[in-house]
């Protein structure tokens, strides 16, 4: 049995710390299949004894192809033992990075079928010489207005890692029923 860990990424970031959970969950000897929410085939539910989400914000909003999974799966879902990450750039600030004072990840699971055993939220990264005009301009005011970094040659990685590997630890934890 395994832990099947989905990621839903626009950047590469959620990508990344799903890669990091399933390297801190093998040194714990836990097997586990990280795979593209966004290009999942048929899942076969019973390969699996845990199942994590991880997602990222985009201009407010998660991949609608999150909330389309979610109901899909909902009865998969609310069965297996679960775990759901977001990642955005408002979690840069420690009091804005839990499942209560992050809005995104509040609105998320108030108004989600499923209900996972746990929650986190983590800091994403931000890459300004990767971005395009538009969304570096975007980005750039909204860092201005919020007191982050706006020199656009710069790229910064918030995720805080060590709280990455507690996260991992509490997955593997969570009671298989
Ligand atoms: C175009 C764009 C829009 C974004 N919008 C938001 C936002 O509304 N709120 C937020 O907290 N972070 C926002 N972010 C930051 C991303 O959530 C952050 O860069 C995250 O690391 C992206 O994860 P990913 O690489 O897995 O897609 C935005 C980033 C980009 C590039």
């Amino acid at each position: 049995m395994k832990t099947l860990i989905l990621f839903s990424t626009r950047d590469g970031q959620t990508r990344e710390i799903a890669s990091y959970i399933a390297s801190e969950l093998k040194e714990l000897g836990i097997e586990s299949e990280v795979v593209n929410l966004h290009r999942n085939g048929d899942i076969r539910w019973d390969n699996y004894d845990r199942v994590v989400i991880g997602a990222s914000i985009r201009y407010g909003h998660f991949h609608s192809s999150v909330d389309a999974f979610v109901k899909k799966h909902q009865q998969a879902l609310n069965v297996i033992p679960s775990a759901f990450f977001s990642v955005n750039l408002v979690a840069r600030k420690p009091e804005k990075r839990t499942p209560q004072t992050n809005s995104y990840t509040r609105k998320f699971l108030l108004n989600s079928p499923w209900k996972p055993n746990h929650c986190a939220v983590f800091a994403g990264a931000l890459r300004y010489p990767r971005y395009g005009w538009l969304d570096r301009t975007m980005i750039r005011l909204i860092m201005k207005m919020t007191g982050g970094e706006t020199d656009t040659r710069k790229e910064v990685v918030y995720t805080d890692w060590p709280q990455v590997a507690r996260f991992a630890h509490e997955i593997a934890h969570l009671s298989i029923k």
